[in-house]
């Protein structure tokens, strides 16, 4: 008998997983500068204005007990009211335009929640989502754990391309698969980890292929939009669900992990009318309502209008980080032939390819030669759907998140280091 002979098949599939792998060679070698963990930068955590809102909430003993006690299913009606004003004005729409109300909207334990919950309410083994190659790895093994298919979609500097969209979903029309095409999932601001944002052209498109194709069932379009607040340049872009004009169509993902605290796991979801109280039913079955005590604290960090200028804060310091990483790799890649890297303008990443051939994968001579440099990066194959788009094993995800400026210079000098080691 084995130690796992009395697990679920999906307990068995849960093992493997990348993030293991990487907490393994970040546990292992403690000295490492890590480029590689998604994580928010340590400095820039709202220390002072979790505190207010601590002390706030538990000074006063009625507001404290009802902070302290189970919360509803779908969320603090409160804070769900001011996030749907807060998402109506960075859209540029108005509740009458959008038809949304209070009911679409439903907080989770952080927006991975959302996608679990999705995922159980969805999808069948089988069932097929269309990503974009490369996609958010967390999601494609969420996918993989639930014998979900991910179908990797061609993207290039404006996101997803709709051609390839297109012909995808033709392609899987012609195979008879159509029926078995449940979703299609888009980290559509500065994503991780092309940290490519979706043009604002295209978004119609991508929202008029799912209703065209929406003929067995519905094909709904998840908008992951974790990284929407962290801007540094450029306009902000209306959501996908701006585009939704039936509003039966895109399911947006939140969250405040990037914009305040992960800490918190605060996330919501705002969804298409027919799927709230499917969604509320598969929650009933976990935790019957997020975390309730740091709803209020999120609230009241809102109705005090003190969010703003935190990401204001933040912005101003990765807008810094982004540069030192940039500049970084323009010192010590730059002259390095078949390297190259998107300039991003939000988001926690920079998205590194390298010559055709040469791989960057978790057992390759590259990944063996940065650890022994003293440098962690995630390999970008871990980020490519398992069908589609071929996976391009000489890509790598970088982020600037965790590190100083003085940490990231050190460490993109360790991967140029590394890199022509493996050249030479
Ligand atoms: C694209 C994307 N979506 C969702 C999440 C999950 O965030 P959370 O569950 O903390 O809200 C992350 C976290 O890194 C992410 O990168």
């Amino acid at each position: 008998m084995t130690s796992t002979s009395g697990l679920s098949q999906r307990a068995k599939m849960a093992g493997g997983q990348p993030i293991s792998h990487l907490m393994h060679q970040a546990l292992a070698n403690p000295n490492l500068i890590s480029l590689a963990a998604g994580f928010v930068d340590p400095a820039t955590l709202p220390v002072e204005l979790a505190g207010e809102a601590v002390a706030a909430l538990l000074a006063d003993p009625t507001e404290a007990r009802r902070a302290l006690q189970y919360g509803t299913n779908s969320g603090l009606a409160p804070l769900r009211e001011a996030l749907l004003e807060r998402f109506h004005t960075a859209d540029g729409t108005t509740p009458a335009e959008t038809g949304l109300t209070l009911d679409n909207l439903v907080v989770t334990a952080g927006s991975n929640e959302l996608l679990h919950l999705l995922a159980d309410t969805l999808f069948d083994p089988g069932d097929i989502v269309l990503c974009g190659a490369p996609e958010y790895f967390v999601y494609l093994g969420v996918l993989g754990n639930l014998d979900v298919r991910a179908i990797g979609v061609a993207i290039d500097d404006q996101g997803m391309i709709p051609e390839a969209l297109e012909a995808e979903l033709a392609r899987l029309d012609a195979a008879g698969e159509l029926s078995r095409v449940k979703a299609i999932y888009i980290t559509s601001y500065y994503s991780n980890p092309s940290t490519v944002t979706l043009s604002a052209a295209r978004r119609p498109r991508i929202v008029a292929l799912a209703e065209r194709y929406s003929r067995a069932h519905r094909i709904y379009v998840i908008d992951d939009a974790a990284y929407r607040e962290l801007r540094y340049a450029g306009d902000d872009t209306p959501s996908l669900r701006a585009y939704d004009s039936s509003g039966e169509t895109v399911i947006v993902a939140q969250t405040f992990s990037k914009c305040f605290s992960p800490g918190i796991r605060v996330g919501y979801g705002i969804l298409p009318r027919a799927l709230v109280e499917p969604v509320l039913n598969q929650k009933g079955n976990i935790d019957f309502g997020a975390p309730n005590f740091t709803q209020h604290l999120i609230w009241n960090v809102i109705e005090r209008g003190q969010l703003d200028a935190h990401v204001e804060r933040l912005r101003a310091s990765y807008r810094s980080k982004l540069a030192a990483m940039l500049d970084a790799l323009e010192e010590h890649l730059g002259d390095i032939p078949g390297v190259s890297w998107r300039r991003p303008t939000g988001g926690l990443y920079v998205w590194l390819e390298l010559p055709e051939g040469l791989a960057a994968g978790p057992a390759s001579k590259l990944f063996g030669a940065a650890v022994a440099a003293g440098v962690l990066y995630v390999p970008g194959e871990y980020c490519f759907p398992r069908e589609g788009v071929p996976v391009r094993r000489n890509s790598i995800r970088l982020s600037f998140g965790v590190q100083n400026e003085p940490g990231i210079a050190r460490g993109i000098a360790a991967l140029g280091r590394a890199i022509r080691d493996v050249l030479s």
